[in-house]
């Protein structure tokens, strides 16, 4: 594992950290290639980096107008709607940073279906291949969270959605008693193709299931969605609990 884990003594210097890792990684793509292609993380946990971003001194180090935002995954909920991962972003970070509207790709959750919704997002991820001459595409920061059960962005244990080796953005269901159950992802052909993968993992009560993932027990490795990310570059864990 490439750049491993890293524990931190609370949230804020993991989101710390994090920002730190994302700056290194937006100036460097942009000196390498005029653009920074960054993935967002849904769920709770990135608003503590994101509003961080979104603030001095880390929001004078990005180069915004140079950056392209995508989202690993959606609920399949108006962006209204409080558990759209879209509404988290734009409310801690979009309203407050100069990224250009058309560099900001939400996957569009005004479509009939879950399925219309996850093929017209992969038309939005063939743009950005056929501009890179790359397939799949290469994003240079992919954020991910990590849920109690193993699952990241809405790769969900036994879902279809981890046995997907050609779509790169599929519909997928969430378990009974995580939110909203309709949700679109980004598939693992996608999420490994990336350049640097980076989890963010906060609250103790994660602790068990970190172990999990990391630690596996033997043939267990690669029980939980979040133990199949093989990032082509970096994979790395920043969590603010210790582990066993
Ligand atoms: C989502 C996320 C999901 C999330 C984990 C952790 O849309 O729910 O993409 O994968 O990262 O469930 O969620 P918390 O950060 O809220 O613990």
């Amino acid at each position: 594992m490439t750049g491993g884990l890293r524990i931190f003594p609370g949230p804020r210097v993991l989101f710390a950290c994090a920002a730190e890792l994302l700056v290194e990684a937006a100036v460097r793509a942009v000196r390498e290639a005029g653009v920074f292609t960054l993935v967002l993380a849904g769920g709770n946990t990135p608003r503590g980096l994101y509003e961080l971003l979104a603030e001095p001194p880390c929001a004078s180090r990005i180069p915004w107008r140079q950056v392209r935002l995508y989202w690993g995954d959606e609920r399949f909920v108006p962006q209204r709607h409080e558990q759209s991962n879209y509404r988290l972003a734009a409310e801690t970070l979009l309203a407050r940073v100069p990224v250009p509207a058309d560099q900001v790709h939400p996957i569009p959750t005004a479509e009939a279906t879950p399925e219309q919704a996850a093929l017209a997002y992969e038309d939005t991820l063939r743009a950005l291949a056929a501009a890179q001459g790359r397939s799949p595409p290469r994003f240079d920061l992919v954020l991910l969270g990590l849920g109690a059960d193993g699952h990241t962005a809405s790769l969900f244990p036994g879902g279809p959605e981890c046995a997907e080796r050609e779509r790169w953005c599929v519909a997928s269901r969430a378990p009974e008693g995580t939110g909203v159950r309709e949700r679109i992802t980004l598939t693992l052909p996608v999420l490994n193709a990336s350049r640097s993968v980076l989890f963010l993992v906060s609250g103790a009560e994660k602790r068990p299931i970190l172990q999990k993932v990391l630690h596996p027990a033997p043939g267990q490795e690669r029980r939980y969605p979040a133990q199949l990310l093989r990032p082509a570059g970096e994979l790395r864990w920043l969590a603010d609990f210790p582990l066993d």
